[in-house]
């Protein structure tokens, strides 16, 4: 079978034992304070399973492209080095949500295994969770029976805690689980060593394809377990380890998956991809090995920063982002390094992928052309930072002795400091390091790396750490209710609250039954209001402190549930009265016609610039708004002009707001309605429309109920985020109407001091056309000025034992001019020590000029003698040996700084 068929049979059994295909969520996580990467099919239902949010479907099955590397999971290190890690893979998964348990999950499995994809039953194990004691858990002897019924009983096997309890995070949803494994060695390596000794055993051979989570329990920040309000089904099977195994392949990189892929690499790099190639051979065999190894690596992690991009996470300095730009270095680094790829050739793999994809998850397809652009301008900017840190490596060394051959000694150590700076500021993974040493016989001191690593991921813990309480339950539990699309106030329950510590900082979160507040999503801002307790109505405040309300600072989302943030209760409240609760509606009113333009704007753009437009990013406050979109050049004036004529237009056409909460997703598609990569949808959707011939978007925001309230719209700024990405900035409504009339008001000011000139343009270019011309003619007068000075102050000369001394005071208007004159009398005057003194308005100043041969023969320094002198005009000063100047306070002092010269130099 072709993976394409592997897929589809695992999709097609599911749906004929009831359940509902589902599309895969974006492998970039929002609104979950703890993953960043979706890193198992299950997350997108996390809140089933805690009870927060009904399932729409008792059962469903996917495939969802996952990615481990960072957090709880993470594969990093292992993928491109063995041949069944990556950092990009698919996991196909069914889940029952309170439906079916253990009985039909482990039944359908074996039967999919051996009857659908014909596994022999005799190469499969499967496990079992054994208890914890310390957990308080049982052994799962209910798993053991139901596969006794299948599986002989020396292919079923106990595992611990590690193996056989899943847990998606530090926190959050886990249970019990059993892992089926398939031995994939030759008859006589599995007659030789039972199978069942290498399960979870890191044999190669050896390997976990399916996991079936039986979901029970829920982690708590507090470390302990609370059972959930059902029993769900949690599974996931390795897609790309299926395929090899169907495939009777022993690696996941010999398979159609990556073969692809890792052929038009071999063929670029003009190199032979050796499956055979083993770590420890010397010369040939491992320059084979290294070959072979970044081949994987490529061909891995061009899917994961392929993906990660187009659900809308471009690489960046910091979080989600620093994970890609990291992940886009180590494959850089391993073309460059071994395959010879020294200009950027990644970039190239993403048609391909794009290509293999379509039909799957065709959100790459339809985004190939900016992915790809994206990933050659980092693959640009890191090729340039690597040859830079190459520099300074070789410029390191060279304090060492120089080797020019590979031999055994050891000349000395790098510091783990400069190692470190090499990693942290030209992005070298310390491996790398680590090999250019060696080649020099020169060792890195991986203590001193470490430590500084340590020191830095403490600081970056101290920066983002976030401690959350337990929640404190104050009513009954049920889901949030959002009413504020038709409300601003409401009252309501609160359900829980909780306290968190960020940065030092602590706040509450709290949760209502009901709320009126918009919690930040679509890059539209939270809510700020109030929550005041029932028993406030009616009653005169005795003391203000007693009657603080509680003050919503912000609004967000986590896993569908709306938290309101407040920095303080009052400890006096009841919090289980019923609450009056209200939003800021100033704030919400201004948001909204920023929100709206938006729209209108994403509109016009795609009218203007064309189809290939797409959001890439956009915030929208009371202020002003922010749109981040794909397009590859910057934005003329006229196309800006025509961009805001059109939305300004709308504006006056005066649309009335057609909001359709309940659209089936896919019946909003096929109208042509906007939706936005990377953004999970439910199968119903809100769509938000300005007219349908224009803006028709899915979209979670508020919106104005006509365009006209918004006003009026003007861009502030148009500007580059990042390759292939353009920002607008623009304002709405009032915030624009004072823009304007600023404007307007410094136009007349300005008018009014020309004297009302007919055009101000013209009158403003002939006054700077005027001030060059006068510029030019003062600095004529200057220079004749001081050449006429020159004759006069030249005529003054004494000479002293030797040497021609002028200490003379000039009127010139600046330093330069003094200047100008110093070397003028150099030029005349032989063997001279001049020393000019001038009062620039009310500041002294004093210039000494020496002849070369006066520094060179008899020691002089201009600066040394200038800085003498300037304490007499309480100032300082320096330069060069034969010139140097210096300024002061005391313009009294210039006389005293001359006589002092004088006796200098006699
Ligand atoms: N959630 C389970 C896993 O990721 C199925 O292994």
């Amino acid at each position: 079978m072709t993976a394409q068929e592997i897929r589809q049979a695992f999709l097609d059994f599911f749906a004929s034992k009831g359940h509902t295909i589902v599309p895969s969520a974006p492998i970039v996580v929002k609104n979950d304070p703890t993953l960043m990467f979706t890193n198992a099919g299950m997350n997108q239902f996390k809140d089933i399973f805690l009870g927060e949010a009904p399932a729409k479907f008792p059962r469903v099955a996917d495939t969802q492209r996952c990615l481990r590397v960072s957090g709880k999971h993470n594969d990093l290190e292992e993928v491109g080095i063995d041949t069944y890690h990556h950092t990009m893979f698919e996991m196909l998964g069914n889940w029952s949500f309170g439906d079916y348990f253990k009985k039909d999950a482990i039944a359908w499995s074996w039967e999919l295994l051996t009857e659908v994809y014909k596994l022999p039953a005799d190469r499969l194990y499967v496990t079992y969770f054994e208890g914890d004691e310390k957990e308080g858990l049982e052994k799962d002897q209910e798993a053991y029976d139901l596969w006794k019924q299948y599986v002989a009983e020396d292919h079923i096997l106990p595992g611990n805690k590690k193996d056989n309890f899943w847990e998606m995070g530090e926190t959050g949803p886990c249970g019990p689980c059993s892992e089926i494994h398939f031995d994939g060695r030759t008859d006589e390596e599995r007659a030789a060593t039972s199978g069942a000794t290498l399960v979870n055993a890191d044999d190669p051979n050896v390997i976990e394809i399916w996991n079936n989570v039986f979901m029970q329990f829920n982690r708590l920040a507090n470390g302990s377990l609370q059972p959930l309000p059902a029993k769900h089904v949690d599974t996931g099977m390795g897609f790309e380890r299926l395929v090899r195994v169907l495939q009777g392949k022993t690696s996941n990189y010999d398979t159609d998956v990556f073969q692809p892929l890792i052929q038009f690499i071999a063929e670029k790099s003009g190199k032979v991809y050796d499956r055979e190639a083993i770590p420890t051979g010397k010369g040939e065999a491992l320059n084979a090995w290294n070959d072979a190894v970044a081949m994987r690596v490529m061909a891995d992690h061009i899917r994961a920063i392929s993906f990660a991009i187009a659900d809308g996470q471009l690489p960046s300095n910091n979080k989600a982002g620093y994970v890609i730009r990291r992940i886009l270095r180590r494959a850089v680094r391993y073309a460059y390094q071994y395959l010879g790829f020294k200009e950027p050739f990644l970039n190239q793999l993403v048609p391909l992928l794009a290509e293999q994809f379509k039909g799957v998850f065709d959100e790459l397809y339809s985004q190939k052309d900016f992915v790809q652009k994206v990933v050659l301008e980092e693959e640009n900017s890191f090729l340039r930072t690597l040859e830079k840190g190459i520099n300074l490596f070789e410029n390191h060394i060279s304090k060492f002795d120089s080797v020019t051959s590979l031999n055994e000694v050891n000349l000395g150590e790098i510091s783990g400091e400069f190692a470190f700076e090499l990693y942290d500021t030209y992005g070298f993974p310390i491996d790398l390091t680590e090999l250019m040493a060696r080649e020099r016989s020169l060792t890195v001191n991986m203590e001193g790396f470490e430590a500084e690593l340590l020191k830095q991921k403490n600081r970056s813990r101290l920066a983002t750490a976030i401690d959350t309480g337990d929640w404190v339950m104050v009513s009954a539990d049920r889901p949030t209710h959002f009413v504020g699309y038709d409300l601003f106030q409401t009252e309501t329950k609160i359900i829980k609250y909780r306290k968190v510590t960020a940065k030092g900082k602590e706040q509450y979160q709290i949760v209502l039954a009901e709320t009126p507040f918009y919690a930040e999503g679509g890059g539209q801002v939270g809510d700020t209001g109030v929550l005041s307790p029932e028993r406030y109505k009616n009653m005169e405040s005795q003391n203000s402190e007693d009657f603080e309300p509680i003050t919503i600072t912000d609004t967000q989302k986590e896993n569908g549930v709306i938290v309101h943030y407040t920095d303080r209760i009052n400890p006096n409240i009841d919090l289980s009265s019923t609450f009056y609760v209200s939003i800021d509606p100033g704030k919400r009113m201004l948001t909204e016609s920023n929100h709206s333009a938006t729209h209108l704007m994403h509109a016009a753009l795609k009218q203007v610039l064309g189809d290939h437009v797409a959001q890439k990013g956009s915030l929208v406050n009371p202020d002003y708004l922010r749109f981040d979109f794909s397009h590859f050049s910057k934005i003329d004036d006229n196309d800006l002009e025509a961009i805001e004529r059109i939305v300004n237009q709308k504006i006056r056409e005066a649309i009335p707001l057609k909001e359709e909460r309940n659209v089936y997703f896919k019946d909003a598609i096929d109208r042509g309605v906007t939706a936005l990569f990377g953004e999970k949808y439910g199968d119903y959707v809100r769509v938000i429309t300005f007219d349908e011939n224009f803006s028709q978007e899915l979209c979670g925001g508020t919106h104005v109920k006509n365009t006209g309230n918004i006003g009026f719209f003007k861009i502030m700024s148009e500007s580059a985020v990042a390759s292939g990405v353009r920002r607008i900035e623009a304002i709405t409504g009032v915030i624009a109407e004072n823009y304007l009339s600023d404007q307007s008001k410094l136009i007349k000011q300005l008018r009014e001091v020309l004297k009302n000139p007919k055009d101000v343009m013209v009158s403003v270019e002939g006054l700077i056309e005027e001030n060059n011309k006068l510029k030019k003619e003062a600095s004529k007068n200057l220079q004749a000025k001081a050449s006429g000075l020159k004759t006069e102050i030249a005529a003054k000369v004494q000479n002293i034992n030797g040497i021609n001394f002028i200490a003379e005071k000039v009127e010139l208007p600046n330093a330069d001019a003094v200047k100008t004159l110093a070397y003028q009398l150099k030029d005349i005057v032989s063997d001279l020590f001049l020393v000019l003194a001038a009062d620039f308005e009310g500041k002294p100043g004093l210039t000494v000029m020496l002849s070369e041969n006066l520094v060179k023969d008899k020691g002089l320094n201009a600066g040394t003698i200038v800085r003498e002198l300037a304490k007499e005009i309480q100032g300082g000063g320096g330069g060069q040996p034969f010139f140097a100047t210096a300024g002061g306070k005391d313009v009294s002092g210039l006389d005293r700084a001359l006589t002092k010269a004088s006796a200098y130099i006699k």
